[in-house]
């Protein structure tokens, strides 16, 4: 499962609009139920609107209703380049991932497979 994930995140890749840094990012999220949505990153000429396929693969999962999360695949590299090394995700995703991710959820890099509980612990929550 975890390898068909990583190929969503790759497809889902090909669709990265990075003209600024010229880095393509791809996720693919898979939630308890087994339901799969990608993002992909999507930035803006005010840089500080570009958004990251972690974050746009968690807004159309819970845009239509889908609230927990079990794993996330995520590759990421220049775009004229293969998606080799591991791209862990931002810390600002990783926040917005343990909204609706526990602990235990599995963040599929290209290196391998960690927890969000060790990529971001003692994560702030009300
Ligand atoms: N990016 C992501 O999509 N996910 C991350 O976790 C880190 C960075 C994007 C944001 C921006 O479009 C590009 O990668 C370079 O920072």
């Amino acid at each position: 499962m975890y390898k068909e994930l990583m190929e969503a995140a790759k497809r889902a890749r090909a669709n990265a609009y990075c003209r600024y840094s010229h880095f393509a990012v791809g996720a693919a999220l898979l939630t308890e139920d087994g339901s799969v949505f990608t993002g992909c990153n999507v930035e803006n000429a005010a840089y500080g609107e570009c958004i990251c396929a972690e974050r746009t693969a968690v807004v159309k999962a819970v845009s239509e209703g889908h609230r927990k999360f079990a794993a996330i695949a995520i590759c990421g590299a220049p775009e004229d380049e293969e998606p080799e090394k591991p791209c862990p995700p931002c810390g600002a995703c990783r926040q917005v991932l343990a909204e609706f991710g526990g602990g235990e959820m599995q963040v599929i890099l290209t290196d391998g497979v960690y927890t969000l509980g060790a990529l971001l612990p003692g994560r702030f929550s009300l």
